[in-house]
């Protein structure tokens, strides 16, 4: 390959709630779009049905943006990348149609690429004026979102070793049902990270599941918490109005300490140098000091991804296709999204 050769790499991801496109150049952001769906808050959880049609209204503005904003002609793109799973297949199947017309349209390789690699190489993208520190294999990625929450052995781009995972919830479910059982509305991470930062996170204490290995449980802490908060307000009416902002903290203190004993014991095992973040849940400011201070006291390297990246996103779709154009890796037209689909 040339070595001065531009390659310019068109992302999309539409597996969620989320339509966003991205032009990354040579492993530099040029732009990433995002449009989120507002449709959703009324329903308190993503309405399949409703997130396809908002993403077919959605991806050919997203994606004309995108490439206005990278400053570029369409004719430089050198390849598509798409999500192709894991997520709701409605979704999936918006991006994926509209990424296999480009590529045929455009004559340019297609490119699948896995939402949850795609979360973990966030961490590769690279941005003009910025110091650009990326994490060196092998190194643990946490992976925790809406629908996952993993513990990542990242020994390559494309080598990764799921050594432990959720049995039920997902991190970012815990935080959501929570949200909600206290009346916050949909996504409720954000906001119950928001009033934690009011509230004392020993003000409420609750138990730690007992799962083997590198597994978490989130199911357990959910269901007593909602019988928790049932008995206080039938004491107190005004319980959760009176104890918002300890209940946030207290419950985000837990999700946190539960999360972050799993991975201490990751790091011990594996004796690795790196951890990284990565997916919504990253997103959560108190996991962001947790795995800073671990570091600082562990003397380990800290990857902590800036916020437009934790949350689904057409970069990080980008950066994975841009490293496999690198590797030759395209796909042809008869390539199908999958709900499920293995890191
Ligand atoms: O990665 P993501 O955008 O979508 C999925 O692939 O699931 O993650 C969304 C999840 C939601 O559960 C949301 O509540 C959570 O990430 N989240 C947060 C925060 N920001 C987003 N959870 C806790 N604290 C936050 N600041
Ligand atoms: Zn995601």
């Amino acid at each position: 390959m040339n070595k001065n050769k531009k390659i310019t790499i068109l992302g999309i991801e539409s597996s969620c709630d989320d339509t966003s496109a991205s032009i990354i150049q040579n492993g530099y952001l040029l732009s990433n779009v995002i449009a989120n769906q507002d449709v959703h808050k009324a329903y308190g959880g993503v309405v399949p049905e409703l997130a396809s049609r908002a993403h077919q209204q959605n991806i050919i503005p997203v994606v004309d943006r995108a490439i206005k904003l990278a400053n570029i002609n369409k004719s430089e793109i050198s390849g598509i990348a798409f999500t192709r799973g894991p997520g709701l297949l409605g979704s999936l199947l918006v991006g994926s149609s509209f990424a296999k017309g480009f590529s045929l349209v455009n004559n340019i390789p297609l490119i699948e690429v896995n939402h949850l690699q795609a979360h973990v190489l966030a961490h590769f993208i690279k941005e003009d004026k910025k110091e650009n520190k990326e994490p060196e294999f092998p190194f643990l990625c946490l992976l925790v979102s809406g629908g996952h929450s993993q513990i990542i052995l990242v020994k390559d781009y494309f080598d990764m070793e799921i050594i432990g995972q959720t049995i039920d919830d997902a991190a970012g479910e815990a935080f959501d049902k929570c949200a909600k059982t206290i009346g916050l509305p949909y996504p409720g991470g954000p906001l119950i990270d928001k009033l934690a930062k009011e509230g004392n996170p020993k003000a409420f204490t609750f138990t730690r599941p007992k799962i083997k290995e590198f597994n978490y449980s989130f199911s357990g802490l959910k269901t007593a918490f909602l019988y928790f908060i049932r008995d206080k307000v039938k004491e107190d009416s005004n319980f959760i109005e009176n104890n918002k902002t300890d209940l946030c903290a207290s419950i985000q203190y837990t999700i946190i300490d539960i999360l972050m004993n799993k991975l201490k014991l990751a790091i011990k095992q594996t004796g690795v140098k790196d951890i990284a973040i990565a997916g919504g849940v990253s997103a959560n400011s108190g996991l962001r000091n947790a795995i800073q201070e671990l570091a600082d006291i562990e003397k380990l390297n800290a990857f902590i991804p800036e916020f437009k990246y934790t949350t689904d996103n057409a970069a990080m779709v980008a950066i994975t296709g841009y490293h496999k154009y690198l590797k030759g890796e395209f796909v042809g037209q008869d390539i199908t999204p999958l709900a499920r689909m293995p890191i």
